[in-house]
Order: C-alpha cells, then sequence, then structure tokens
C-alpha cells in the first residue's frame, strides 16, 4: 500500500490504525520508522510490541528519519502539536501527512508543514478493536494516490466517511465524544437495575446486551428508530411509563444539547 511510513507518536490509537496493516502483511515491519517521546515508551515498544518496526526517541539525531518517508501519521497528543517541527531538509516529492490530531485544522495543518500536503481525520476510540468510524477531510492538491493511501490506512481498522472540513467537528461529537454518552446511559440504566435488587455486573451485562440486540433487530429488520419503539411500546404498559419519566426530563434535548455543545467546543479548538 506504502513503502515507507512515519508514525509521530505511536499511542494508543497508531497502534490501532498500523496494527492490523502490519498483521495483514499491508505493510512490513522495517519500513514503519516511529517516534515517542519518553525513553519509557520507546523501550516498551521495542521490548513488548509483537511487531520489530523501528523506534527512535523524539530530538534523537536518528529520529530525523522520518522526515525521509513519503507518508507520515501524525498522532502526538493536540498539547505537543506545537513541538513538531518539520525539518528543512525534507528531500521527497508529493510528501503526505495524515494527522488524527482533534481539533487541528487543515489550515493551521498546511501551516505549520508547508512542504506535504496535509489531510485531516477524526476517528474514535472503537478504532482499537477494529470498529472505529473514521471521517476524513483533504488538505488542498491532494492526488488520487494520496488519497488511497490514506484510506487505505484507516480501513482495517474502521469505517471510512469523507466530509468537507466543516462537517468534522459534528462528525467528531458524534462518533469521538458519544462513546462517553453511551457510557454514562450504559451505568445510568445499570443503576436502575441495581435500585431493582440486580447485582451491578449482572445488570450492567444486561444492559449491554439489550443495546447490541437493539441495534441487530433494527438493522436486520431495516426498522425506523420509531417503528422500534413502537413495537415495544404498548398502551398503558410498562415502557410508555418509562418513555414519560424521560420526556418530563427533557432527555431529547440533554441528549441532542449535548451534540451541539461538544461540537462546538471541537470548532473552539480549531
Ligand atoms: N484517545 C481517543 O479517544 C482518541 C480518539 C480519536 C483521535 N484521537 C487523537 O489521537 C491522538 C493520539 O491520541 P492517543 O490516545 O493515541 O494518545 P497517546 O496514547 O498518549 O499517544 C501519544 C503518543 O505521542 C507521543 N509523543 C508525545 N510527544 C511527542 C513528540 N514531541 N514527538 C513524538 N512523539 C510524541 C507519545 O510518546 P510518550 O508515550 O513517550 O509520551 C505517545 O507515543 C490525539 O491527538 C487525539 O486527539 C484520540
Amino acid at each position: 500500500m506504502t513503502d515507507k511510513i512515519a508514525i509521530i507518536g505511536f499511542g494508543n490509537i497508531a497502534k490501532a490504525i498500523i496494527t492490523p496493516l502490519l498483521d495483514k502483511n499491508l505493510i512490513q515491519p522495517e519500513n514503519v520508522y516511529c517516534v515517542v517521546k519518553s525513553e519509557k515508551s520507546l523501550e516498551n515498544i521495542k521490548k513488548n510490541y509483537k511487531h520489530k518496526i523501528n523506534v527512535y526517541e523524539s530530538g534523537s539525531k536518528d529520529s530525523k528519519i522520518i522526515w525521509d518517508c513519503q507518508v507520515k501519521l501524525l498522532s502526538v497528543k493536540p498539547q505537543h502539536f506545537k513541538d513538531i517541527i518539520e525539518t528543512d531538509n525534507v528531500k521527497i516529492k508529493d510528501n503526505l501527512l495524515v494527522s488524527i490530531l482533534a481539533g487541528v485544522s487543515l489550515n493551521k495543518l498546511a501551516q505549520k508543514f508547508p512542504k506535504h500536503t496535509c489531510v485531516r481525520v477524526v476517528t474514535n476510540i472503537p478504532i482499537t478493536v477494529g470498529k472505529g468510524l473514521t471521517g476524513i477531510s483533504w488538505g488542498e492538491k491532494i492526488t488520487k494516490d494520496q488519497k488511497q493511501v490514506t484510506k487505505k490506512l484507516f480501513e482495517n481498522s474502521s469505517k471510512v466517511y469523507e466530509f468537507t472540513e466543516d462537517y468534522l467537528d459534528i462528525f467528531l461529537a458524534l462518533t469521538s465524544s458519544a462513546p462517553a454518552i453511551i457510557a454514562l446511559i450504559i451505568e445510568a440504566l445499570s443503576d436502575g437495575g441495581l435500585s431493582g435488587g440486580l447485582p451491578k455486573k449482572m445488570s450492567e451485562e444486561l444492559v449491554m446486551e439489550m443495546i447490541i440486540g437493539t441495534i441487530s433487530l433494527i438493522k436486520e429488520n431495516k426498522l425506523t428508530t420509531s417503528e422500534l419503539k413502537n413495537l415495544v411500546t404498548s398502551p398503558g404498559g410498562t415502557t410508555i411509563s418509562a418513555l414519560r419519566v424521560l420526556e418530563k426530563k427533557s432527555i431529547r434535548s440533554a441528549l441532542i444539547e449535548s451534540i451541539v455543545a461538544a461540537s462546538n467546543r471541537s470548532k473552539e479548538f480549531g
């Protein structure tokens, strides 16, 4: 898919993106050049990572080799963005830099990496179990080949969507922030089970299986969410009693506003 690839910051998300590609032999370990900040992470990767990739400590002389790779994945935390400096002697042409940093705009990337064509990507934490969602916005002058390479990086661990940059904030809110909202809902519903006398662990398991089952039902039978709701809500029954409480507490509005707030916050970072 690509010859050499540089990974600037080899943490949780970068590992989730690169490991399936190495597992499937789509890239060779000797062609992966990654940089991390601490000696601890360096030693940990050398000792424990299952593929024998090249790894360097940031700031070391050897780490400059990453700038000789045509394709780079930028995957440090946003607060470390300022520490990454493009070297003067970038020799190769058609350099591609793919950033997964939350809230760092294409404009900022282009200013910081003028010798690269930049791509901004938003992905989410389920990518670590191969079930991610990835939104991509292309920078100026992107080539067809560069688009293909970028998509291939993410296709093995996530579903890939292409957007103009305006949509990335709402995409981030809905896919990257919402796992925390779902976790909160699971926790709260489980506490409901707990209140009814079920042990916590059992309660949580039931909630998660119910969610998985509900999604399968909607998808397999191609139901709308309203159809599903009507299916389980009988006149004067238990479900309408539950829904009535949620409507009184304005849960719909709370959830809508939570996504809008996450999106607005993401815009502030950009
Ligand atoms: N976590 C999420 O839910 C999520 C979801 C989607 C996207 N993202 C984005 O993905 C990016 C990475 O997140 P993560 O959770 O994978 O972070 P992480 O596990 O903390 O990994 C960050 C990596 O960057 C390295 N690093 C820090 N400063 C560096 C420098 N100056 N030069 C080279 N490497 C440096 C760190 O090295 P050390 O270990 O030595 O410090 C570490 O390997 C973030 O920008 C985030 O916005 C995160």
